[in-house]
């Protein structure tokens, strides 16, 4: 499976978060390709057919970025608005991406109970609903995000604990089908549950 890694910080270099990331899944030599796309577009000058060309290499997509304003950053937007084209993306001849795999990766400033879903709050999987929505559109298979909360006040230690379980997921071919991966994990640790209670 190869894997391609677009990650989306206005400064790359002062991050916390998503540089630690990037480095770890770089280092565990599973990313067949992985870029800056602030650093390459400065001036938002997007080159459209080197991304597409860039796109139809690859089996599994991530898109790496910081939560803005319950969003994205704007260069990422920009690159999905110009990017994802008519009979590129969608319509009658748009199936380039189609089967392919998206995977976000999202470092969240705010803590978990500020996204529980109650009342005032929503949940980061709803406010990630229009990415998801981008995935059926394109007929990509939308992988469970992984997003970690807390991250501007996280430890060294807890953002690279994140880091390590990104790396050791990041190329399993079980994540594609995305509701059999849930189902299992449930499964398991339903069972594991059952037998520390010793009632397996
Ligand atoms: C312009 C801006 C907008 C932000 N908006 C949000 C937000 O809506 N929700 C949130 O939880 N955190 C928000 N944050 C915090 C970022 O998510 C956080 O700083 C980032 O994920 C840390 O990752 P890094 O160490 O890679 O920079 C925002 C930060 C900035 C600079």
């Amino acid at each position: 499976m190869k894997i391609l890694n677009l990650v989306f910080h206005p400064n790359l270099e002062n991050s916390r978060n998503n540089k630690t990331w990037k480095t770890q899944l770089d280092e565990s030599g599973k990313i067949a390709m992985s870029r800056d796309l602030y650093k390459e577009y400065p001036d938002f000058n997007i080159d459209v057919e080197k991304e597409q060309e860039i796109l139809s290499q690859y089996d599994r997509i991530i898109l790496q970025f910081p939560f803005y304003w319950y969003s994205m950053p704007p260069l990422m937007k920009k690159w999905l608005d110009d990017v994802l084209t008519y009979n590129f993306a969608y319509g009658p001849e748009g199936t380039k991406l189609k089967g392919k795999d998206l995977q976000l990766v999202v470092s969240v400033g705010g803590r978990q109970v500020f996204y529980s879903g109650f009342d005032i709050f929503t949940t980061v999987p709803d406010l990630l609903r229009p990415l998801q929505l981008t995935a059926n559109l394109t007929q990509m298979n939308y992988l469970q995000p992984e997003y970690m909360f807390n991250a501007d006040a996280a430890e060294e230690k807890t953002i690279e604990a994140f880091g390590k379980q990104l790396v050791a997921k990041i190329d399993d071919p079980k994540r594609s089908d995305a509701r059999q991966y849930l189902y299992d994990n449930m499964n398991r640790e339903l069972n594991e549950t059952y037998e520390e209670l010793g009632l397996a």
